[in-house]
């Protein structure tokens, strides 16, 4: 879906301006209203081709920065707007679903450029490429909204984790993983939470430290478990694997 997104967010941003010209000509917003729809659809079409080409290997993600910046300021822009133009009376009166298409709009345009982020920085969390620091934070947001709609119980459950089983849980991140893992396999399993980025194994250590669980070890690793062979009954693998660069070499490590 990574590169899907984008054209999404072109189209919302070819959507935008022409709701406007069908609610002008509806008489439901004034030319004025037409004219900001314009702008902002020439500003985010051209941020979202931007972006687009920024994925392909710019170093900083500007145009996505900007992407989610401008639908973002359009949130609270358009009752500010519609307001002063109207006056309060005649905007809640009057203008409700005209201003509920717009923001809904602007709101659905943001989101998609949370998506956008998502792609450029979790195909940046190489091992080539250590993911920063902003990276890792909305990495931390995208997998905590994650656990909401795929519950990682579930996941394991289905795999059919056991009491007593040893996982390595590669590439761990905020360890949604290992977690639920650790409780699963129980106090004679055991749980060990890699991976290559040192604020995941911090995040881990954290809830490790806040739920008092014992049977978790963190490994801040790149590829080496520094694991005995035969040791582990399970490897976790979820949502790494396309990030790898050299997927041959791990899986050597792995089996
Ligand atoms: C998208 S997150 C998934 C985290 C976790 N598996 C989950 O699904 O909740 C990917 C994680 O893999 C880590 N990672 C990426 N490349 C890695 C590598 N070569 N070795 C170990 N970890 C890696 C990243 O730092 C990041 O924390």
């Amino acid at each position: 879906m990574n590169k899907k997104i984008y054209f999404y967010y072109i189209l919302i941003a070819v959507l935008y301006p022409v709701v406007k010209v069908i609610c002008y000509i509806n008489g439901l917003v004034y030319l004025r209203g037409v004219i900001y729809g314009v702008i902002a659809g020439v500003l985010t079409i051209s941020v979202g081709i931007l972006a687009l080409k920024e994925y392909d290997g710019a170093d900083k993600p500007v145009w996505h920065w900007l992407g989610a910046l401008i639908p973002l300021i359009i949130i609270p822009l358009t009752p500010i707007i519609m307001i002063l133009h109207l006056g309060l009376r005649t905007f809640l009166m009057e203008k409700m679903t005209p201003f509920m298409v717009f923001e809904g709009i602007a709101v659905a345009q943001f989101i998609v450029a949370i998506l956008m982020f998502r792609g450029l920085i979790f195909k940046r969390g190489t091992d080539k490429q250590k993911m920063p620091r902003i990276g890792f934070a909305i990495m931390k947001m995208v997998l905590t909204l994650r656990s909401l709609f795929k519950k990682p119980e579930r996941i394991l459950h289905e795999m059919g984790l056991r009491e007593g089983q040893t996982v390595l849980d590669y590439g761990c991140g905020i360890g949604s993983f290992s977690i639920p893992a650790a409780k699963m396999v129980g106090d004679d399993g055991v749980v060990y939470a890699l991976d290559i980025h040192p604020l995941a194994i911090k995040a881990v250590e954290k809830k490790i430290e806040k739920k008092q669980i014992a049977n978790i070890k963190t490994i801040l690793s790149a590829r080496e478990t520094g694991l005995p062979d035969e040791s582990v009954d399970v490897v976790l693998l979820y949502d790494v694997f396309q990030m790898v660069s050299d997927k041959e070499k791990l899986m050597e490590e792995l089996l």
